[in-house]
């Protein structure tokens, strides 16, 4: 692993400096409006019909009742809706929908909650009470509930996403040590604070839709081809978002139909899914079990590593979770097999939910190596120092950056791992056993190919431009950082404009990708803009006239000669009589020559007491090697956040459904329980911050995903060294650890 941590002089100290977000003034004062706060003039309200059962087909639905209600202006169902075009479900493309059927095709009914019929009335209120008088009889089928039920009624399709090298089974038959275990992970529910909302209305045959969307570029070209009108024609706002953790990257039924009825009606309309669709209509992380056979020779090396996965999908599309993306090359390992396979389940399709694949994948891979590390005999501390892949053994890559053994050191070091006592139980604090548990974590690094506009203007003020989204994480505040390094404008004269899709093609907010796919974008567009203004700087009649172009540099805000004289760019402009100075850039993605990824580990500290039957987690250090850090505050709080989220992934989190017909049955904020404040550990986070600059100029990989994964693994793990009891069953509920009778090992 190279040591790559150079002194850089090619960025200020604004790059990585902890800058609070800029537009966190705009969103305490309300000023931030967000999709269902726009109040377009002749507004009225959509509300949702939803299908109380989760399979068969609607056999009466009648709209006389709710016709008659206050305010009702059309009522919509299978019967009655536009003629819409299917969108091909393609990501490369740039346009993929999850549900390959369109809202209200016809009367059949996949999963509970699904749309059957949409009210439109003069307010939220009259078109949700109308909603109510909406009768509905179904002719229902035997759901499918849950994965086995899946399995046993029809088995499995073959997933995408899979490897194998070596000879995996045949070196597992032949070696010393071996573990054959299965992990189950529940469905879980994004639930971000911000619900699913579209406004949307037509100005001849224009769609403008502010919906809220972590892809405002891919939700307008699904869009265009569902309508049949050029992309020109639609334009997606998503000017602030309140988050969305993957459930808000592709256009749901619910966006197609408000901009559907819109059109029908002539105006603009405001659909909000209520909180309860939200964990049926707008996707979800789907169930998965996932077997993992294990061995190792007489030292302690891997040998053979296999990874079955299955997850759930729905009867409307195939969704892949591909537990194994992170088995492939986390660990050295020349027999091995990572293989995805999805069943079919009366739920809505599920998506990608915060670090998709590699979440519930990593749960049951570093549980697994918790596992065969103590049946080898040795630390799993050194167990995975021993086994870290060098460089990546999938693609037969050089990883262009990886401190995952630092990482892992300087965590297990801050957390203070040697005090561990491996005896199971061994260590007690007055009434509460205390568990120690460590994991790595992984995830890929992305950038796509994008664009950007920035504008130098005559009022002494930047501009910065690209059709990519804040979804609360922080890009607007790194782009502004960009913008002022390169400029040397301070921060408040930056102005950053994103969520809008009439703005150059960016990226989604999504697959921790944005930051570095957008800010190669921004710089070079912001070169090209300083370019042009040497130009109008060195032209006749210029503040430099005669001056060659490359004798200035510029410095705060303007441009400086050899000998010392200065003018702002709002001078040079003036001078020129030019409004601004602009630049429009594309960059690629990024090429093959390496793998890319980032790298980390987690340390946890569970507390266990059995008089009482409470468990919690205590404390959590994880080191992050994820490039460079752009902005220290908000990627510190990525982290954070993501490890209060695989807390709630370890303990709590999980949709149910009812086995007997397929309805959620916790489908709300009172009983889907996420971790509230009491249950937050102390969390202490070493960011690394190697900037990985064969990945882009900034050497920043993206920190969003990161570090949910493997936490849930490093929970488990501690439960296990506390209590000796192996959950492989996520959430690690107390009814689980209070059964005294240890389950099996089949090996
Ligand atoms: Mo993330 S699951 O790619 O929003």
């Amino acid at each position: 692993m190279s040591d790559d941590k150079p002194s850089d002089p090619h960025f200020g100290a604004i790059i990585g400096a902890g800058v609070p977000r800029i537009d966190g003034p705009d969103k305490l004062s309300g000023r931030a409006h967000y999709a269902a706060d726009q109040q377009p003039a002749g507004l009225v309200y959509g509300y949702g019909v939803f299908s109380t059962i989760a399979s068969g087909k609607v056999s009466q639905l009648s709209v006389e009742r709710a016709r008659r209600m206050p305010g009702v202006i059309e009522i919509f169902h299978h019967g009655h809706f536009p003629k819409l075009y299917r969108s091909p479900s393609s990501f490369a493309q740039g346009n993929k929908v999850e549900e390959t059927r369109l809202p209200f095709e016809d009367e059949r009914i996949y999963y509970a909650g699904q749309f059957v019929a949409l009210v439109v009335a003069d307010t939220f209120e009259n078109a949700r009470a109308a909603a109510r008088e909406v009768e509905v009889s179904y002719a229902e089928d035997t759901a499918l509930a849950n994965l086995e039920q899946g399995v046993a009624a029809h088995g499995t399709q073959s997933g995408s996403g899979n490897h194998s090298r070596g000879d995996a089974a045949a070196a597992f038959d032949s070696a010393t040590r071996r573990i054959d275990v299965t992990y189950r992970t529940p469905v879980e529910t994004h639930n971000p604070m911000e619900m699913h909302a579209s406004t949307a209305w037509w100005e001849r045959d224009h769609l403008t839709i502010f919906d809220a969307s972590q892809g405002v570029v891919m939700a307008r070209n699904a869009l265009s081809k569902i309508f049949a009108i050029p992309p020109e024609r639609v334009t997606v706002h998503a000017p602030y978002i309140g988050s969305g953790f993957g459930s808000k990257l592709w256009t749901w039924p619910h966006a197609v139909a408000t901009a559907a009825v819109a059109h029908e009606l002539g105006r603009p309309v405001q659909l909000v899914v209520p909180r309860a669709q939200m964990f049926t209509t707008t996707g979800h992380r789907p169930e998965t079990r996932q077997r993992l056979r294990l061995a190792t020779d007489g030292n302690g090396k891997l040998v053979s590593l296999r990874h079955e996965s299955i997850n759930t999908t729905s009867f409307t599309d195939q969704y892949v979770e591909t537990c194994g993306s992170v088995t492939k090359s986390l660990y050295s390992c020349p027999h091995l097999t990572v293989s995805h396979a999805t069943t079919q389940v009366n739920r809505g399709t599920p998506t990608s939910m915060r670090a998709p694949g590699a979440a519930p994948g990593l749960f049951a891979l570093e549980s697994a190596v918790d596992e065969m590390a103590a049946e080898a005999g040795v630390d799993p501390l050194d167990f995975r120092l021993d086994n870290y892949a060098e460089r990546d053994e999938s693609k037969d890559l050089d990883f262009s950056s990886n401190h995952i053994v630092e990482a892992t050191q300087r965590a297990a070091e801050r957390f203070g791992w040697d005090e561990r006592s491996a005896e199971i139980g061994s260590m007690r604090q007055g009434r509460e056993i205390v568990g120690y548990g460590m994991a790595a974590c992984n995830w890929e690094a992305l950038k796509r190919p994008c664009d950007a506009r920035v504008s130098l203007r005559a009022d002494g003020t930047a501009f910065a431009s690209c059709a990519t989204q804040d979804i609360g994480t922080g890009t607007y505040t790194i782009v502004a950082q960009a913008v002022s390094d390169l400029t040397g404008l301070p921060l408040e004269r930056i102005t950053v404009e994103l969520g809008d899709s009439s703005y150059p093609d960016g990226p989604v907010s999504g697959g921790s990708w944005a930051t570095a796919t957008t800010l190669p974008a921004i710089a070079k567009a912001a070169r090209v803009a300083l370019d042009e203004m040497k130009r109008y700087a060195t032209g006749a009649n210029g503040a430099f006239a005669g001056v060659a172009s490359d004798e200035l540099e510029v410095a705060e805000g303007g441009l400086r000669n050899a000998a010392g004289k200065q003018v702002s760019f709002a001078d040079i402009l003036g001078a020129a009589r030019y409004g601004s100075a602009d630049g429009e850039a594309h960059t690629e993605g990024a090429d093959a020559q390496y793998s890319y990824r980032s790298f980390g580990a987690h340390f946890v500290e569970v507390r266990w007491d059995p008089g009482i039957s409470h468990l919690r987690v205590a404390r959590v250090v994880s080191a992050i090697d994820v490039g460079r850090v752009i902005n220290e505050t908000t990627a510190r709080n990525q982290v954070e956040g993501a490890i209060v989220m695989g807390v709630g992934m370890g303990l709590f989190e999980a949709t149910e459904y009812d086995a007997r017909n397929g309805r959620p049955v916790n489908n709300d904020y009172a009983e889907y329980v996420v971790p509230v404040h009491a249950d937050q550990p102390e969390v202490d986070v070493i960011l690394l911050d190697y900037p990985d600059t064969r990945f882009n100029e900034y050497g920043a990989r993206g920190i969003g995903e990161i570090g949910i994964t493997g936490l849930a693994a490093a929970v488990a793990n501690a439960v296990y060294h506390a209590t000796g009891k192996r959950i492989r069953e996520l959430p690690i509920t107390l009814d689980k650890l209070m059964d005294d009778v240890p389950e099996a090992r089949t090996a």
